[in-house]
């Protein structure tokens, strides 16, 4: 059995559809959903979907080991960030090294960054004048989206696209190999 403790900050859409991607297997178990705003959707979503939650404070997660120690007593064997919004400390990271991934919305290097989530992606990518985006799956380092990247997918960027436009067609892409990449991630270790 494999664990995945799953973090997010807001809508998590994204949480959800891996949620629901492992619900049947028998050898894959999400332990918790971690959200670190207490009005994020996500939590919403975690009950409904019957996944236990955990809310934590910028003091809990940088300034002590209550987060590490939860995901150590839940056996935690990889950490998903899923629109999940603050940089991941060291306690985490050196515990859970090449054990945490995370999804960008933009084919990095390119777009990434501090301050560089949703929208605002999007809204660069267009300003820019980018024939094509698309995701990228990568390993979390100390930095915000530098780690060593795991998987991309592209889409076109059209002349007449909309950040909300681009960002449903981005969903789309995250959805349809997110949960697939974690699970080829799980299945390596095997
Ligand atoms: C996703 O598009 C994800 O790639 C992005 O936030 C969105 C969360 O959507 N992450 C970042 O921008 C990280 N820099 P969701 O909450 O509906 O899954």
């Amino acid at each position: 059995m494999k664990r995945i403790a799953l973090f997010a900050s807001g809508s998590g859409s994204n949480a959800q559809r891996i949620a629901e991607y492992f619900n049947n297997n028998t050898e894959v178990h999400i332990t918790g959903i971690y959200c670190n705003k207490p009005d994020a959707y996500v939590l919403i979503r975690a009950e409904k979907l019957g996944i236990p939650a955990t809310i934590f404070k910028r003091s809990d997660f940088y300034e002590s080991d209550t987060v590490l120690q939860k995901m150590l007593a839940e056996n935690v064997d990889l950490i998903v960030l899923a629109g999940f919004l603050w940089l991941v400390p060291l306690n985490i990271l050196n515990r859970f090294a090449n054990r945490i991934i995370n999804i960008h919305p933009a084919l990095l290097p390119k777009f990434g960054g501090r301050g560089m989530f949703g929208a605002r992606v999007h809204e660069a990518v267009i300003r820019c004048k980018e024939t094509e985006s698309g995701i990228t799956i990568h390993y979390v380092n100390e930095n915000y989206d530098e780690g060593n990247i795991i998987f991309q997918a592209k889409c076109l960027v059209n002349v007449n696209e909309t950040p909300d436009s681009l960002a449903a067609k981005i969903h789309t892409l995250e959805y349809e190999h997110y949960p697939r990449i974690i699970e080829q991630i799980l299945l390596s270790d095997t």
